[in-house]
């Protein structure tokens, strides 16, 4: 029976997805094989010698001590995309939020409505130019990044009748495979700001793209310029947003990530990072977090790890011998010696890296004995060996 620990409340959909007879979950089992969490601080939690393998129901794994999971040879997982289409959404309505004041309209008519003696249906017919704005079709909107959810909200922008044009200096084959041909994808961001009447930014946040919104990238747009953050805050400069947005260079800003300075800003319009707050995705990352956790723990097969390579493998054997080691030359010399000498057989192997770390599963016709085990986990390098039996 594996043993899961809960750190957090996950959504019963995806804990649905686990196979009863081979799993007890609970927020207090201890010594687990593995972890399924949100956004609980793991930081200075100790990990139970059984611990293989943490999955994270979301997209940031900052909460997770990656470095030490990594050492102790414990597989991170997160959930890339789950959560594009809620975000996606709320690009939306950030996009027609900051074009007709429809938020500062709302409010209005409320204090109208509570106001003594307003005759409210002529008093609107009179206010309500104060709040008209620009419609979304045919206008342009520029898509910086363009992965899970920037290609969503370029597609979905194409469906609204407006020209869109993306820029990703990494697209991969397959984001570049979801977006629609009728995006343009432009090579230098400033082809983007030049055309843009929207502009929408998707990039994770890093040392690279810290800023990546400042006074220089704003004097590149259009005047009257939307610029919409629902990716971190930090990717936008609040200083030059602010001298932007008082200069009115930048007509409105919406943010999911508000803080003190920026919040109370005219033509700021702040969200309480709302971006992934739906049921949908919630589950979705449940899902997705449960089945890489089973998978890796029953199968070996690792998918979406943010410390260790993308492994997955048709089982072909009666064995599976699971290691992860050291990215470092003749490790894998070193297992099939150790195999060969022990007059064991490969049936199949496969074996890849990320960065310092590696992985290998080897499928074997042959019952693995404790003494093989503890042979393979004695090869310098090696951080852990899992055996699995079909
Ligand atoms: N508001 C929210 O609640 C919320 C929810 C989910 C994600 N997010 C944020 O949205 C970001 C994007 O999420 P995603 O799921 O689309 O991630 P993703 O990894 O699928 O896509 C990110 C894209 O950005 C591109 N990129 C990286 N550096 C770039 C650069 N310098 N210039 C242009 N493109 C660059 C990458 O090539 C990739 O295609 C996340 O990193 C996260 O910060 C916010």
């Amino acid at each position: 029976m594996y043993r899961i620990k809960t750190m957090n409340k996950i959504s019963a959909a995806g804990l649905a997805h686990l196979d009863k007879s081979r799993f007890q979950v609970s927020d207090e089992v201890e010594n687990e094989d593995g972890i399924l969490v949100r956004s609980a601080p793991m930081h200075d939690y100790v990990f139970p010698d059984a611990l293989r393998a943490i999955a994270r129901a979301g997209a940031g794994t900052n909460n997770i001590p990656i470095d030490r999971c990594s050492e102790s040879g414990i597989v991170v997982f997160n959930t890339p995309g789950a959560n594009a289409n809620a975000v996606k959404e709320l690009v939306l309505a950030a996009m027609l939020i900051a074009s007709r004041d429809i938020l500062g309209g709302a409010e209005w008519v409320q204090e109208q409505a509570h106001t003594p003696n307003v005759d409210l249906a002529p008093a609107v017919e009179k206010g309500k130019s104060a709040f008209a704005g620009p419609e979304l079709y045919r206008k342009t909107v520029g898509v910086i990044g363009l992965g899970a959810i920037g290609a969503l909200v370029c597609n979905a922008a194409l469906e609204l009748g407006m020209d869109v044009y993306g820029f990703d200096p990494f697209l991969s084959v397959d984001a570049a495979l979801r977006l629609d041909r009728h995006v343009h994808v432009v090579h230098d961001v400033n082809e983007l700001y030049k055309v843009a009447d929207y502009v929408t930014i998707h990039v994770p946040y890093n040392s690279s793209t810290k800023d990546f919104i400042n006074a220089e990238a704003i004097s590149k747009m259009k005047g009257q310029v939307r610029v919409l953050n629902l990716a971190r805050g930090e990717l936008v400069n609040d200083d030059d947003m602010i001298a932007a947005l008082e200069s009115g260079r930048v007509a409105r800003y919406v943010t999911d990530f508000p803080n003190e300075k920026i919040a109370c800003i005219p033509h700021v319009i702040a969200l309480p990072h709302l971006g992934a707050s739906t049921p949908e995705s919630e589950e979705n990352c449940a899902v997705m977090a449960v089945r890489q956790l089973q998978d890796y723990l029953v199968n070996g097969n690792i998918i979406n790890s943010v410390n260790m390579p993308n492994v997955a493998q048709d089982w072909s054997g009666i064995s599976r011998l699971c290691l992860i080691h050291r990215n470092v030359p003749a490790m894998l010399t070193k297992i099939m010696t150790t195999l060969s000498d022990d007059g064991i057989n490969v049936e199949n192997m496969t074996n890849k890296s990320k960065k310092d770390y590696a992985y290998t599963i080897v499928d074997v016709n042959t019952r693995i004995t404790d003494q093989v085990a503890g042979e393979l986990r004695a090869i310098d390098g090696v951080i852990r060996v899992r055996v699995l039996n079909h």
